[in-house]
């Protein structure tokens, strides 16, 4: 029995709109997903992988035209353009509800329409939120189980009341008389596809698409859109980062977030396994951190998901043994090869294909002779975080964990240091600012050497004016007092030398760096204070057993005064699009900057 009448009504709304076959309420339970899944098996969606390899393990391929994000159909339909900013694509919010009701007229036709009530966050936790996703399609069902807290639990906190996000998902695929999917991944065409968020009513509407962000309503579209908005008026934060525990041989422990752009390595971050004898990092998330001040002043995150869904080519044991060893049963695979004995492969496992393969697109797949790759570049794991061997025992801790450090970065082959500290608060948020990663000409219509921003790796995800997005940043601040805040650092895992070889081996080397940024943190790490932050000196960075030269550590710790002043009329002009919304205080930061580098 459905208690409340709001989500009632909703539902109703939607099935009168929509005209699907059936509706079905999920619960949450094992057998429900088991059943989800043979339904798909006998639709041809689904290939059970081999048991004795992948246990409980599942092969899925979407349509060609449906592997990824679509960040030009995403929309921000707030009341005016503004409040959507430079970065954000509008369309005026009842146009655009005109334009998606004509899409949603009958789409479900054939289909049953599932109600699936989820957590984002431990379910009661002050810091979750609950949302509802109405949708059409039972592979959203499946990875909702694993990517969220879904089920009977979740209404019951919600009661007759409580407050709900109304999350509407269809793949826009009705079916004929007799029709089924037949194995045939269901979508609408690109044109056809809009992934709305309309903030001032908390709402998100979805249509077209199946895959990943687009289609799990819970994770972009909510736990960052929806959520920086409420974050923004409520006085938290919801932030597109990874959250580790880093604890020393003494056994004290730390919490760290960090921002990256998509492609930077940060799942592989976040189950980081050290180096350095002693020191251990373990996760609580890898994409998606809420963060509120608690009593004691101190900034508390959750990580809302309770699954990873990672990208799989370049996970290996080299890159990644902690994902590897996640994902080797419960898992949904998009998009991977397939062996002949039912095993998965991608480019970047770190072995060579076993044999023939089928490829992402369902055809032979020939090593050696196939030039095409045999995995899409972004397919993916849907994996329960659980199983991660590294998972943090507090990552469900109600309460969240206490951050200590903040950590920005991006993919800069030049001028940023391999890591530095900011000197206060604002600082910091303006480093973050101006994170980013140099593009190749070939990924996004730009010069190559292009830096495409990313500010604070948020610029495909902040639900409204990015400049607001800032100055909420700056004013969060006041919520606590200066020596409560996280430090801010900035990292760079991507430098290279002149003739294009990385400087830094990265991976699990890079917990040389989080030790500096823990010891800064407490108290005792050793730092230079120069034109663009506090630098760690080159024996401050504990490289021992490590072949770096000195000569090596020196470049990717010393100021390039030149590179910094390209740098900062590059920030000059990356500014200039937020115009009147951007904060005083981040031009000031850049100013500084600039004349502390022609002193
Ligand atoms: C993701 C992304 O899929 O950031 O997590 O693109
Ligand atoms: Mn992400």
């Amino acid at each position: 029995m459905i208690k409340h009448e709001k989500l009632k009504k909703w539902v109703e709304e939607v099935a009168l709109l929509t005209t699907p076959d059936s509706i079905y309420w999920c619960d949450g339970s094992q057998e429900e997903y088991d059943r989800m899944i043979k339904l798909m098996e006998k639709e041809g969606l689904a290939t059970p992988l081999n048991p004795e390899k992948l246990p409980g393990c599942y092969l899925f391929r979407s349509d060609p035209s449906d592997v990824a994000r679509v960040e030009n159909r995403t929309y921000i339909a707030s009341k005016t353009q503004d409040d959507a900013g430079p970065t954000n694509n509008w369309i005026e919010p009842n146009e655009l509800k005109q334009i998606m009701k004509n899409l949603y007229k009958g789409c479900m036709k054939g289909r049953t329409m599932y109600v699936i009530p989820f957590s984002m966050g431990p379910v009661g936790s002050p810091i979750s939120k609950i949302g509802v996703e109405i949708s059409d399609s039972p592979y959203v069902v499946v990875n909702m189980h694993i990517m969220t807290r879904v089920g009977k639990d979740v209404l019951e906190v919600l009661g007759e009341h409580g407050e709900f996000i109304p999350c509407l998902h269809s793949v826009g695929k009705p079916l004929n008389e007799g029709e089924s999917d037949n194995g045939k991944w269901p979508c609408a065409p690109l044109e056809h596809k809009y992934i709305s968020h309309f903030p001032e009513e908390r709402t998100i509407w979805s249509y077209g698409s199946g895959y990943g962000g687009n289609a799990l309503l819970g994770k972009k579209c909510l736990a960052l859109r929806i959520a920086s908005v409420m974050a923004r008026d409520e006085g938290w934060l919801a932030e597109h980062m990874l959250i580790l525990g880093i604890t020393n041989p003494e056994g004290k422990k730390k919490y760290i977030a960090g921002a990256f752009p998509s492609a930077c390595g940060k799942t592989n971050l976040a189950m980081l396994i050290p180096t350095i004898p002693g020191w251990k990092v373990e996760c609580v998330g890898d994409d998606i951190a809420w963060m509120k001040f608690g009593k004691d002043g101190r900034l508390y995150a959750i990580n809302p998901e309770a699954g990873f869904f990672g990208v799989a080519p370049g996970t290996s044991m080299e890159s990644n043994p902690s994902a590897m060893k996640t994902i080797n049963r419960n898992t949904i695979y998009t998009n991977v090869a397939l062996t002949e004995d039912g095993d998965v492969w991608w480019e970047g496992i770190g072995y060579e294909p076993p044999g023939k393969l089928i490829d992402w697109n369902g055809k032979e797949w020939i090593p050696g002779k196939s030039t095409t790759p045999a995995a899409h570049p972004n397919a993916r794991f849907t994996t329960p975080a659980r199983q991660c061997p590294v998972i943090d025992p507090e990552w469900e801790n109600p309460a969240g964990v206490p951050i200590s450090a903040f950590i920005f970065g991006g993919r800069r082959p030049t001028t940023i240091p391999l890591v530095y500290e900011a000197f206060s608060w604002n600082h910091g948020v303006f480093i973050a600012s101006t994170i980013g990663s140099e593009v190749t000409a070939a990924a996004l219509d730009l010069k190559a050497g292009t830096i495409r921003r990313d500010p604070m790796a948020m610029l495909p995800f902040c639900g409204y004016n990015m400049g607001d997005y800032f100055a909420h940043w700056i004013n969060i601040q006041h919520k606590t007092t200066p020596d409560k805040l996280p430090k801010i650092f900035c990292v760079n895992w991507f430098r290279k030398s002149p003739d294009g070889k990385w400087l830094w081996p990265g991976y699990g080397e890079n917990s040389r760096v989080l030790k500096w940024i823990f010891e800064r943190c407490d108290g005792t790490g050793e730092a230079l204070e120069t034109e663009i932050g506090y630098l760690p000196p080159v024996h401050a960075i504990d490289v021992r057993g490590l072949a770096i030269s000195n000569e090596t550590m020196k470049e990717l710790l010393t100021v390039d005064r030149e590179g910094w002043l390209q740098e900062v009329e590059l920030v000059r002009e990356h500014y200039r699009s937020f115009g009147n919304r951007l904060p005083k205080e981040l031009l000031i930061e850049l100013e500084n900057l600039e004349k502390r580098l022609k002193k």
